[in-house]
């Protein structure tokens, strides 16, 4: 009976399959940076691509694994392609993603010591690393966890555990967050079961929180019985890549004993550049810090860093009891004492090997040439009167619209709405949108480090001749 498992654990059917799936992933990587004219999202609509999936499944003709991968591929949308520049999606280094087989693989699951021993001090000394970069040293902590959204819930709980008031009902705790930070801060307000009322969206100016409303806010929210016991800023807003005055913030947050989170899930990296680590003045004093690297650090997704400036705080967090898991010991090393997550993947394995490999180098080649990109595009944008800007960019993040006089608002924002469905179905570009102030922006992140000035200029000109058409 047993002997019968042996052909689905072949060692020599997994290498044959294996050599032969990264000669294949090698020939798509090849197609992509020779720029081979593919579309970048094959487009089918949602019931087609069901259909289609459903078939496959039922038939019994096709087993070939090899069919499958080709298929799947064909049918996704391609993130190396240079003319992806949609969602905060990077194309993953092809080191990290072999790394990412060796997770899969070893699966040591990580919640205790025992079941990641390697994994386990690996994601130590890349939390360490990490922390170093922020200024931080050795009283500071984190872990790895499954993306920006589970980072921010357990920065937040985190932040509400260590609050001298934490015992309070939730109709007393309130927490602040800027009106344009990413909707995973809010849920995750919701989720610990504050009411509406409690979460307090801070109002900016040009994307950024208004420092100077925050005592009166604060004033009030005091009036009303209510202890603020967090406040979110951003490193950078996901709609528009605009960085929080953070110094500011923090000595608001110190002054009033309140916890200091930032969401720097996207544009936390460009510390790792000299040139664009201004932006980030301040971090150094938050209590809490999200990362994830796999938007600016070249990673496959889900990989994100959880910083605490005093590492002792995640404990309080989830203290609980599971006597055939967890001791009450606070050790570092039983990591599911800290994380929301009991199994987790071994993630710190691929970027510990890619900092080996390359040095934090890499990180600021890519963050130096996104950014001067988006700024490049930004003066092509400002030099074509066709197009106008929503904002300057401050990171990767470029938001724009197709303009023509004397047309309303809301015949820009069907116009520009229309574009860019019309542009992703044709494969062209993947370009995503967006509104601020009721105003629709077609949206790009330079995530592609194989995107360039031609791609940015070609964008343009597609964009310009679609709405020739269009506007007829
Ligand atoms: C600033 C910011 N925070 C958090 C998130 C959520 O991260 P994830 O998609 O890894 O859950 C995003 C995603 O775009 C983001 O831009």
């Amino acid at each position: 009976m047993q002997q019968d498992f042996k052909k689905y654990y072949n060692p020599e059917d997994f290498r044959e399959q294996g050599h032969k799936l990264v000669d294949h992933l090698a020939d798509y990587l090849h197609a992509c940076l020779d720029l081979e004219d593919f579309p970048v999202l094959p487009w089918k609509d949602p019931e087609e691509q069901y259909q289609y999936w459903k078939e496959y499944f039922e038939d019994d003709k096709v087993k070939n694994p090899e069919h499958f991968y080709t298929d799947v591929l064909k049918q996704s949308i391609h993130v190396h392609h240079p003319r992806y520049i949609g969602h905060q999606v990077v194309p993953p280094l092809p080191q990290a993603a072999l790394t990412e087989l060796l997770e899969a693989f070893s699966n040591n699951s990580m919640a205790v010591y025992e079941m990641g021993p390697a994994a386990t001090a690996i994601e130590r000394v890349l939390i360490e690393w990490m922390a170093l970069q922020f200024g931080w040293g050795k009283e500071s902590g984190g872990f790895i966890t499954s993306g920006g959204s589970l980072g921010n819930l357990t920065a937040l709980l985190t932040a509400r555990q260590n609050h001298p008031k934490a015992k309070l009902p939730s109709e007393k705790l309130a927490m602040m967050l800027s009106s344009e930070s990413h909707y995973s801060n809010d849920r995750a307000g919701k989720i610990m079961g504050l009411s509406p009322e409690n979460i307090m969206f801070l109002p900016v100016k040009k994307h950024r929180i208004l420092v100077d409303k925050l005592p009166s806010l604060l004033k009030q929210a005091d009036s009303e019985g209510k202890s603020v016991f967090a406040l979110t800023a951003n490193a950078c807003s996901t709609s528009t890549g605009i960085y929080d005055p953070l110094d500011e913030i923090a000595a608001f947050c110190k002054e009033n004993n309140i916890w200091m989170h930032v969401d720097a899930a996207h544009g936390g990296p460009a510390i790792f550049s000299k040139k664009y680590r201004y932006l980030l003045q301040g971090i150094e004093r938050a209590d809490s810090i999200v990362i994830d690297f796999h938007k600016m650090m070249l990673t496959p997704a889900l990989t994100t860093a959880v910083l605490f400036k005093d590492g002792k705080t995640p404990y309080k967090t989830f203290q609980q009891q599971a006597a055939y898991l967890l001791s009450r010991e606070k050790e570092w090393f039983d990591i599911a004492k800290r994380s929301i997550e009991c199994t987790k993947k071994p993630m710190a394995l691929k970027v510990f090997m890619m900092i080996k490999t390359y040095g934090k180098e890499l990180f600021k080649e890519y963050i130096e040439y996104t950014y001067d990109l988006a700024r490049e595009f930004a003066d092509m944008i400002k030099n074509n009167k066709n197009f106008e800007l929503a904002t300057e960019p401050e990171s990767n993040i470029v938001c724009f619209r197709l303009i023509d006089q004397g047309k309303c608002d809301d015949k820009l924002n069907s116009l520009n709405s229309k574009l860019r469905e019309q542009i992703v179905r044709s494969g062209k570009f993947y370009i995503v949108q967006t509104d601020i102030g009721g105003k629709i922006y077609l949206r790009i992140t330079i995530m592609n480090p194989f995107t360039n000035k031609k791609s940015l200029l070609l964008l343009l000109a597609v964009l310009q001749d679609a709405s020739e058409v269009s506007l007829k």
